[in-house]
């Protein structure tokens, strides 16, 4: 019944019937989710009945694991136990996925009758990171669908929202000491010439409220601030940044990956800093992810300011350089208690203690890092990059070459019994990937992200043992939940009518897809 599997349900005989009568009882702060989340079947859902048919218990349980739920529903009564907050949540979302798929609408419609069938569950998450991440730097997302992203994250017990803010070819964050960022760097003037302006940035009180709005639905939001390669909107908006101001660049207008990276002086290092300092004020969470992905050292080999800074510094090797930047915007985060995120190349040359390592390259990349003794979150590509099309057809938005099947998705595992038990333990997670080269609208997003995205919460959230039919089976009343939403998912056997039925000549290939990110 429920997507994500959860850890046991026991069903029992007979129904619940939520009405206008069922009397909620719990802690403020637990009664007001459960009403936001079913607001759909407009009941009041009150603390106070004279004569109440039924009702909903709320409460937290601190013996219990914090994300741990129980979920019981008789014919009379429903209680929902948390070791936290976040438990609970979980558990309203598990009751709303056993009401009427209609309970998703914003109104009620005609003849549903709010009916819930008796079970037991007992339920909780194998991995404590769930992510799903959303390039806004290749094609900006308005801010009304981070909202969107939200609330589908948490319907399938994500509790990750990782926002890649910036890249070569657009800066979302507004910084308020750097406004060439958003003058400049914000802005491109097409994408692969079609002659077309886009961007876009988000203001810190927008992010202040997309915070704030996951934050009631216990999801945490992971800020990207990508350096010191996939900085060309940087370079074009601040020249003196890059490694060669007589030549200015602009914000990049096509794909692959940038020579244009950041230098190794001071000043801009203390911009990324104070860029980060802005970061945190906004973002209260530990992580802060500084990517690290695909930089390449062409512009510091050849100029003779970076040659003679690196001396400076007691960097003989060109390839030390991206380490040292690293290690020092490490410990700059680490004095303000916040944690490095960054992905694979982070450690390429040497560990970096306490550091959290997004695997993407490929899954030994990730399992690498865990047996280095790092913490991983783990993302490789061809498993859990959502832009890459279910079907080699070249008919969906993503513009990939390859392809990656709902089945695939379901099939992978992201701390496989070959990684030694204690380097296990460092395996975090995992999470998806909407990269957006090729996805200019939330409607692309969505296709390509849903229903895969609902076999990655399963990897993440249920028990490693699988079974394909009996997940599609759960997957066929889920979409209806997803119709419910407006969910513009891609049908699982099937296309879109209005999807592309025409290959595309511009897609990433395979044969270049490691290196055209
Ligand atoms: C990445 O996909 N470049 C992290």
């Amino acid at each position: 019944m429920l997507i994500p599997r959860p850890l046991s349900l026991v069903r029992r005989p007979g129904t619940f019937a939520l009405g206008p009568r069922t009397l909620v009882r719990g802690p403020d702060e637990l009664v007001a989710a459960l009403r936001r989340e079913l607001a759909g079947a407009a009941l009041p859902l009150s603390t106070a009945i004279a004569n109440p048919e039924g009702r909903i218990e709320l409460d937290l349980d601190p013996r219990m694991a914090a994300e741990r739920y129980l979920l019981s529903i008789g014919p009379s009564a429903i209680r929902i136990v948390g070791g936290t907050r976040a438990g609970v949540l979980h558990g309203i979302q598990s009751l709303r996925q056993l009401l009427p798929p209609a309970i998703y609408r914003r109104a009620p419609v005609p003849g549903v009758r709010w009916e819930v069938p008796c079970v037991h569950v007992v339920d909780e998450p194998r991995f404590p990171w769930r992510g799903g991440m959303l390039d806004v730097g290749r094609h900006f997302m308005p801010k009304d669908f981070l909202f969107r992203f939200v609330d589908l994250l948490a319907i399938h017990k994500f509790n990750v929202f990782h926002l890649h803010l910036t890249e070569d070819q657009g800066w979302r964050f507004e910084s308020r000491r750097y406004p060439r960022l958003m003058e400049v760097g914000a802005w491109r003037r097409e994408t692969r010439g079609d002659a077309t302006p886009h961007g876009g940035f988000y203001t810190q009180d927008d992010l202040r409220e997309v915070v704030a709005y996951a934050s009631e639905r216990e999801i945490a939001i992971v800020p990207e601030i990508d350096m010191p390669g996939h900085t060309q909107a940087v370079v074009a908006s601040y020249p003196e940044f890059g490694n060669d101001p007589e030549h200015p660049v602009g914000v990049a207008t096509g794909w692959g990956v940038m020579e244009e990276v950041l230098n190794l002086e001071e000043p801009t290092l203390r911009f990324c800093e104070e860029i980060l300092e802005e970061v945190m004020d906004v973002f209260p969470g530990p992580h802060v992810h500084i990517g690290g992905d695909e930089c390449p050292t062409t512009q510091w080999a050849a100029s003779e300011r970076a040659a003679r800074r690196m001396r400076e510094l007691g960097i003989e090797d060109v390839a030390r350089a991206q380490p040292w930047f690293t290690r020092r915007i490490a410990a700059f985060l680490a004095e303000r208690g916040r944690r490095l995120v960054g992905w694979d190349e982070v450690v390429e040359e040497a560990p970096l203690p306490g550091a959290t390592i997004m695997g993407w390259r490929s899954q030994e990349h990730g399992l690498n890092a865990a047996r280095m003794g790092q913490e991983v979150v783990m993302t490789p590509l061809f498993r859990t990059y959502l832009t890459i099309g279910a079907t080699p057809a070249r008919t969906e938005p993503g513009g990939w070459r390859l392809a990656l099947s709902l089945d695939e998705v379901y099939a992978y595992e992201p701390a496989p019994p070959e990684l030694e038990a204690e380097a296990r333990e460092r395996v975090l997670g995992t999470q998806f990937g909407m990269w957006t080269e090729f996805i200019d609208t939330p409607r692309d997003l969505e296709v390509m992200a849903f229903p895969r995205a609902c076999a990655l919460a399963e990897v993440a959230w249920s028990p490693p043992e699988r079974d394909l039919a009996d997940f599609r089976r759960r997957l066929g009343s889920h979409l209806a939940r997803l119709d419910a939403l407006g969910v513009n998912y891609r049908p699982p056997d099937g296309l879109r009518p209005w999807q592309r039925v025409a290959p595309r000549d511009d897609a990433i290939g395979e044969e270049d897809s490691d290196q055209s990110r």
